[in-house]
């Protein structure tokens, strides 16, 4: 029968059997998936075990910070953190579709992965053994929707299924692959990881690159940074964390309308807010939230970013929208 504690002991055996006595590094995204992920891991190898944080530039407001700080703290890991800022923005430079922005961030993921794989043998970790697996928090809503599941569509390459590249040179060790995300939540629990990473809302691995309709700049970043970051300052302050499954807020950079702000008239660009209630991700209704928390959201964010003077809700369910708008 299913049981938290079964599934820990038949992976961490599974996950002994499959790394034997090499090394293995697992990228951190700092959301749960991956964090529940590289717990059992360690949990089964130990100090074989590597973990690598990309700050690809593409995350929001003090994230990079709360990995660095939370997840060491929970867990003791081994912890490497890699500036690849500059890579993935010229990587994005000019891009503007979807499927093609996730292809180009799963594949410079892997590229950085390498380039900590080659460091890590340099530094002659555990014997000068080659780092021959990647373990990665994938669950098995990622690979229907990315088209991996039987008689499924495409829907959407997930960065760390569909869009991996073809020429990856290590082995994958993904021990959350049956896993839906309320279970995945309750291994980490049973693992000992605190509140704080096991009830932490999705957040997709390339982050604010596809919540950005358009091409990815650092202004433009920057801009949706701080929308964000206002969003979730006003909907954890009203108590609605645990309520909404998770809140994109999107930037439509090839978008402008015509507002008046201050004393004159503005040409800016709208940020869309898309709270949405969900069980599992696979199916999602739009959230039906309180209008004064929306209010104050959307009078925060037109006065206090730059460009935008325009916010707009989302009320489409899952199907026909995804959550995520790209
Ligand atoms: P969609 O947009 O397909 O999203 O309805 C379903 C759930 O998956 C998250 N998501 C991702 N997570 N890598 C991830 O780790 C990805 O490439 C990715 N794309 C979407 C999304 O935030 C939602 O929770």
């Amino acid at each position: 029968s299913w049981t938290t504690g079964n599934v820990i002991e038949e992976q961490v055996e599974a996950i002994r059997a499959q790394v034997g006595t090499k090394r293995a590094i697992c990228g951190l995204s700092g959301g749960v998936d991956s964090a529940v992920a590289a717990a059992l891991v360690q949990k089964a190898i130990g100090s074989q075990l590597t973990c690598v944080y990309v700050d690809h530039g593409l995350m929001r407001k003090g994230e990079t910070e709360q990995v660095e700080k939370d997840f060491v703290a929970a867990t003791g890991v081994q912890l490497k953190v890699v500036d690849a800022q500059e890579r993935f923005l010229s990587a994005l430079a000019g891009v503007s579709d979807p499927e093609t922005k996730r292809k180009i961030i799963g594949r410079e993921f892997i590229r950085v992965f390498e380039q900590a794989q080659a460091e890590i043998v340099a530094e002659g970790a555990a014997g000068g053994e080659d780092v021959a697996f990647l373990v990665q928090g994938t669950l098995y809503p990622d690979i229907v929707e990315s088209g991996g599941g039987t008689g499924t569509a495409n829907i959407k390459s997930h960065h760390n299924v569909g869009g991996l590249p073809e020429d990856l040179e290590f082995e994958l060790v993904e021990p959350l692959r049956q896993l839906f995300k309320d279970e995945v939540r309750m291994v980490g629990q049973e693992l000992g990881l605190p509140a704080e990473i096991v009830q932490r809302q999705p957040f997709p691995g390339p982050g604010l690159g596809i919540r950005i309709v358009g091409e990815v700049t650092q202004e433009r970043l920057d801009l949706l940074r701080e929308a964000d970051a206002i969003a979730r300052e006003e909907l954890t302050a009203a108590g609605l964390d645990a309520e909404i499954w998770q809140c994109p807020v999107v930037l439509l950079a090839d978008v402008r309308s015509v507002g008046v702000q201050g004393d004159g008239r503005t040409y800016g660009h709208p940020i869309v807010l898309r709270p949405v209630s969900s069980e599992d991700a696979m199916t999602a209704d739009w959230t039906r939230m309180p209008y004064d928390v929306l209010a104050r959201i959307s009078t925060r964010i037109t006065n206090e970013v730059r460009d935008v003077n325009r916010v707009v809700l989302d009320v489409t369910s899952k199907p026909p929208g995804t959550i995520e708008w790209e």
